[in-house]
């Protein structure tokens, strides 16, 4: 057994719905200015699943894209990564990994930690592979964010997935094992299970997050002897992107240029600020973007994380590019994804918004709208159907 193999993101992709809505669209249809989402909250769009598009899809497309030219027979684990699941009992994974036809003798589960579900997922995949450096693990995380139409929440909606593989000798980015983390039992956002959109206490729940980035930070530092100028580059849980540049001044403090903090996180913002929260995924996301930006060459670049979950769970961990990361993203793929998608009408939107399956367990072809590869095709019996796209 080889445990000394680094560990880390061998491949990573980011899958967003075909469809959006400009904050310009929803201000002039809210008591809002658009003013207070495109500068107040650093957001411009936001992803809007139509029907036949749910986490379990969005998660599928996600790996798909991800484990392209990979050998998938090296897949042992699913975890599957949400707080938008779709069955009380059985894991979205499992629907996952029948799409994508991996091997039988695969550990498949679903966690749930709000957003910080996929960095517990990757914190346990970590040691897996350090201990059998044969087998790898895919983590999708995969959300759509709900909070209500008209509600204060509503302009920091959005939705997307990440699938990533965790490998040993990754390609892309080896994970450090030492990592700092904070739990605190708190009610900042929560979403009851006979609710279909989250509650939340919006400015209880920044606090939380500042106060949760201060405590990791505590932690980690005082484990690793690190300091922030150990550091070149950090990504952030991104529920909006002004949310990141507010706590990462804070954890620079006064010493650090303005300009020298900005630019720590910029090249990670743009895919959130036009997608919107994708809970699980979005800390994800934004590594995605700063790996893909064309503007950075990142290789041997430290990385400072930041996960938060509400409830709450946090942690901050970090990570070095490896060399040659760039021949294996997946950025074309992504910036097609992004340029091709579709805006909605406000009534457009408010039809994929209020679109639900029936709950009576009657037969439900689901409408056609684009989707990636794989789409919810109908519900029959209390069952869903997926397929697909031919
Ligand atoms: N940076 C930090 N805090 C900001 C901010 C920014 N750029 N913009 C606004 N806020 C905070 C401030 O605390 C502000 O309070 P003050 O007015 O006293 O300064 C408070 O938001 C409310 O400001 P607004 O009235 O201008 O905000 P709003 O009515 O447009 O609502 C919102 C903004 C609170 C973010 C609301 O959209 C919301 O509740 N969103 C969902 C919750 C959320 O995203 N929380 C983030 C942290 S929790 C998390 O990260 C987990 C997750 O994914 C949900």
């Amino acid at each position: 057994m080889n445990t000394t193999a680094p560990v880390g993101i061998d491949a990573i992709s980011v899958y967003c719905p075909h469809y959006y809505i400009d904050l310009k669209t929803l201000a002039a249809h809210r008591d809002f200015d658009a003013d207070a989402c495109y500068n107040g909250l650093g957001q411009e769009k936001m992803a809007v699943p139509p029907p036949g598009e749910d986490v379990v899809t969005m998660a599928a497309n996600a790996a798909a894209q991800a484990l392209e030219g990979m050998d998938r027979s090296g897949i042992g684990t699913v975890i599957f990564a949400t707080e938008s699941g779709i069955d009380q009992s059985k894991a979205g994974g499992i629907f996952v990994h029948g799409l994508l036809g991996l091997s039988p003798n695969c550990r498949v589960f679903e966690i749930k930690q709000a957003c910080y579900g996929a960095t517990a997922g990757l914190q346990m995949a970590l040691p897996a592979v350090a201990a059998d450096p044969d087998t790898s693990v895919l983590i999708v995380a995969t959300d759509i964010a709900r909070y209500g139409l008209g509600t204060a929440g509503e302009k920091t909606q959005g939705a997307g997935a990440i699938a990533m593989v965790v490998s040993a000798n990754p390609r892309l980015v080896t994970i450090d094992c030492q990592s700092g983390f904070y739990t605190e039992d708190a009610m900042d956002f929560w979403r009851p299970n006979y609710r279909d959109e989250a509650l939340v206490d919006g400015k209880a729940s920044i606090r939380l997050y500042l106060k949760s980035l201060a405590a990791c930070w505590k932690h980690y530092t005082a484990q690793t002897g690190r300091v922030f100028t150990d550091f070149d580059r950090f990504c952030y849980h991104l529920p909006f992107t002004r949310m990141a540049e507010t706590a990462h001044a804070r954890l620079a403090g006064k010493s650090t240029s303005k300009a020298i903090v900005a630019k720590q996180i910029e090249n990670s913002l743009w895919y959130n600020r036009i997608m919107g929260n994708s809970y699980t995924a979005s800390m994800y996301v934004a590594l995605t973007c700063l790996l893909d930006h064309p503007d950075e060459e990142l290789e041997g670049c430290a990385l400072g994380l930041f996960s938060y979950g509400s409830g709450c769970m946090a942690e901050f961990f970090s990570g070095t590019v490896n060399r040659g990361y760039r021949s294996h993203l997946k950025t074309s793929i992504h910036s097609q994804m992004l340029s091709r998608r579709v805006e909605l009408s406000y009534d457009e939107y408010e039809i994929f918004y209020t679109y639900a399956l029936p709950t009576d367990g009657s037969d439900h072809d689901v409408p056609v709208y684009e989707t990636g590869r794989f789409r919810l095709v109908a519900s029959r019996g209390h069952r869903r159907i997926y397929g697909a796209v031919e």
